[in-house]
């Protein structure tokens, strides 16, 4: 295990630094991959797309991922792997309700814990932890009022990101403005309007990374499962284990249709412009 993490803790709370470390000067000499930490340390050992994700070095990675893939799971595995291996580091927890980042924070939480490090909290946000080597946590109240004032983030996290709100996202984005740091956004789609599906097909957005990670390349979920809920509730089983955004049941058209009534490439029905 690492030697760091026997390190007594800092005595004195810190504020939330002004300007955090860059990422890119923060790094220590020899940072092991994600996948391989949490393989060797953690025990938890990802299946090779979980891999491809954990090791991602993108600065904006967008995780498209059916239920139970393990997005928390990787999620709470990389925060843990950056605040332990970038002394000084921010890493916020924003999600679309309290529940969720409390969820997730519980997860990273839980895992310093197995790992025997000795974590306090910053004395400010209730989901706040502050770990020997100063790197510290804060899992995010939903309220976009309520969430200013993290500048300097090192890595940012929404969960559940199909249910958050632009309000969210306009009072989180700024955090990264200055810090050069990374973006996690993950969910599970939900319709087809919201942040998550404009990010997710927003081809402007060219550094985003895009993970698609559906049921089927799940080696933890059984095909006599799909195969259920396929029969149970196609809706769900093409949105929740096959990632597809689909129309919600309110929604008159498909996205991708009325999409296409606004493409060059198909000509008029009446002709004229028309
Ligand atoms: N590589 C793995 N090996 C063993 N178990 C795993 C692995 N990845 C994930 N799991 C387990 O799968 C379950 C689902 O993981 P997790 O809760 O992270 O998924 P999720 O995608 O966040 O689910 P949800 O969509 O319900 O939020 C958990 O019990 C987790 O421990
Ligand atoms: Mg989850």
């Amino acid at each position: 295990m690492d030697n760091w993490i026997k390190r007594p803790a800092k005595s004195s709370q810190k504020p939330w630094p002004a300007s955090a470390p860059d990422a890119r000067t923060a790094t220590p000499a020899v940072v092991p991959s994600v996948s391989a930490w949490a393989a060797e340390v953690v025990g938890f050992h990802a299946d090779p797309l979980q891999k491809e994700v954990l090791d991602c070095p993108a600065k904006r990675v967008i995780l498209n991922a059916c239920r139970q893939f393990g997005k928390s799971q990787m999620a709470a595995t990389r925060i843990a792997h950056y605040a332990i291996h970038y002394p000084d580091s921010n890493i916020v927890i924003a999600s679309p309700g309290k529940r969720q980042s409390g969820e997730l924070f519980l997860k990273v939480k839980n895992l310093l814990a197995k790992l025997g490090v000795h974590t306090k909290s910053d004395g400010i946000n209730e989901h706040s932890l502050v770990l020997p080597n100063g790197s510290r946590i804060v899992g995010l109240p939903h309220s976009p009022d309520t969430v200013r004032g993290f500048s300097g983030t090192s890595l940012l996290v929404i969960d559940e990101a199909s249910y958050a709100s632009p309000e969210l996202y306009v009072a989180i984005m700024p955090f990264l403005a200055t810090s050069n740091g990374t973006m996690w956004v993950m969910s599970t789609p939900k319709g087809q309007t919201g942040m998550f599906y404009e990010l997710w097909h927003n081809e402007r957005l060219t550094r985003w990374q895009r993970f698609r990670l559906t049921a089927d390349q799940c080696p933890r979920i059984p095909a006599e499962f799909l195969e259920e809920m396929k029969i149970i509730h196609p809706a769900r089983y093409w949105e929740e284990f096959m990632c597809e955004f689909r129309a919600a049941a309110t929604q008159v058209f498909d996205r991708e249709i009325l999409t296409r009534c606004h493409d060059d490439a198909y000509e008029p029905f009446f002709g004229n412009g028309v």
